[in-house]
């Protein structure tokens, strides 16, 4: 249990208080930045945030849905009562519908087996602190969405294991940071040895940074692994819906009818990607485990969703019409547009990216620009794209082994994705003319 690791020591904080307070990532850094001086229309020269995974192309039917669906539900003395912390039944309801339908479900997902809190990084701490005991340990892809650190480890204790892909490519699919069982087989192997006692396997799908989907079969046979070793298997899906590519295929693990350890996998959704909503708190587990499903409803007081909120988002999800037709066609839309502007900008820049039709985000490679290329250099050059006007986190913010990656948010307005490219291109311009005077091979260069 980390707890001992705590920097220094304080006459007001307990040791987990001041660990938690010393407990910050350059992530959060650049986050600061942007709220302390970030780009406006009063403040242009502020730094744009192309770092945080939210997508602002269409806050604005949202907030028309929303202003519709509010406010007959503020004024009924019924909301402000105590209520079943997992959800509200009619909430429930709707919400086991909507992803039965757009999960593509196997089945008609069960009420009973859902639990509403207050996002995903909610379930993920919830489920962290009934599924491991302090010091167990999950098993996760690198390179991975950061927070998850956070949700597993500040409060509940629990710490992850990495299994790290590389950027080589694989000859199955020709693509980097490719999973397979075996990579799986090795770091539990070697996690076993250390005496590391992993509960599970964390799995993104659609990934964050790197946008992948993963395929039907290699889904089924990390399921499989984690049946044969008795893991448990998260599926966090908050990006199932911003799919951007009608031709690619997306299979939730709820659409599976062979899962096989249902009793272990637990299913992660919510609408702070898919409905542009990051500030509004809400998603959602489906277990099929029983006790999983009774011990969050334990824990659920300090994670529920306010009774208004969730009326509000079941009068929005039941207006299926406006979901289906509506807001989810434009949202994809809007997705499509944004991502070709910014993969179209970075490939005129000379930046290759990886090609993805998943998530709000592109996995770039900035090696080129890195010299040396060391996770040193990657965080100057962060710091250095943060005073050219613009935030976008490096690769080791999430766990990248290699140093020289950058993700990059393109869910943003057209005119910021602009500013954004320029911004980019004034750094690696600099680097590009520096790298010329200096022939590679001179030690300070690659
Ligand atoms: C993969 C993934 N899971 C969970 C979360 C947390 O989402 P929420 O806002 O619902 O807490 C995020 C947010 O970036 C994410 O990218």
């Amino acid at each position: 249990m980390d707890i001992s690791n705590s920097v220094g020591k304080s006459n007001v904080l307990s040791k987990r208080g001041l660990r938690i307070m010393n407990d910050s990532s350059i992530l959060e850094i650049g986050m600061l930045k942007c709220q302390t001086n970030g780009y406006s229309d009063a403040n242009p020269s502020g730094v744009i945030n192309a770092g945080t995974a939210e997508n602002t192309i269409s806050n604005d039917i949202i907030a028309e849905k929303l202003s519709q669906v509010k406010s007959p539900y503020l004024d009924d003395p019924d909301i402000l009562k105590y209520k079943d912390f997992t959800g509200i039944t009619t909430f429930k309801n709707t919400l086991c519908s909507f992803l039965t339908k757009y999960a593509n479900a196997h089945e008609q997902l069960n009420p009973d087996n859902l639990v509403i809190l207050n996002g995903c990084g909610s379930c993920i701490a919830a489920l962290t602190i009934v599924l491991c005991d302090p010091g167990d340990a999950w098993l996760i892809p690198t390179p991975y969405y950061n927070a998850i650190n956070t949700d597993s480890n500040r409060l509940p204790l629990v710490n992850l294991v990495h299994v790290d892909l590389t950027s080589q490519e694989s000859q199955e699919t020709g693509q980097p940071f490719q999973l397979t069982v075996d990579k799986l087989e090795d770091a539990l192997d070697q996690a076993t040895v250390k005496g590391i006692n992993i509960r599970g396997l964390f799995i993104m799908n659609p990934h964050n940074p790197l946008g992948d989907i993963y395929s039907k079969q290699l889904m089924k046979e990390c399921l499989q692994f984690a049946k044969r070793h008795k893991l448990h298997v998260i599926m966090d899906e908050i990006y199932m819906l911003s799919m951007f590519d009608e031709e690619t295929k997306f299979t939730s693990v709820l659409s599976l009818d062979d899962l096989p350890d249902p009793d272990m996998t637990h299913f992660i959704w919510g609408f702070s990607k898919d409905f542009s909503m990051s500030g509004l708190r809400c998603g959602a587990i489906y277990s099929w485990n029983k006790q999983v499903v009774a011990a969050l409803g334990g824990v659920a007081y300090w994670f529920a969703v306010p009774t208004a909120m969730q009326f509000t988002l079941d009068r929005m999800l039941s207006d299926e019409e406006w979901v289906g037709q509506t807001y989810l066609p434009t949202n994809r839309k809007r997705l499509r547009d944004s991502y070709d502007v910014m993969s179209k900008g970075l490939t005129k820049l000379g930046i290759p990216h990886l090609v993805r039709s998943a998530g709000l985000y592109i996995w770039a490679d900035f090696r080129e620009f890195v010299s040396p290329l060391t996770f040193e250099a990657e965080l100057e050059m962060f710091y250095e794209l943060i005073d050219a006007g613009v935030y976008i986190p490096a690769g080791q913010c999430f766990y990248c082994q290699e140093p020289g990656w950058f993700r990059i948010i393109f869910a943003l307005p057209n005119h910021i994705q602009q500013l954004v490219l320029q911004r980019i291109d004034k750094v690696i311009s600099k680097r590009r003319k520096f790298n010329l005077r200096c022939p590679v091979g001179d030690g300070e260069n690659k």
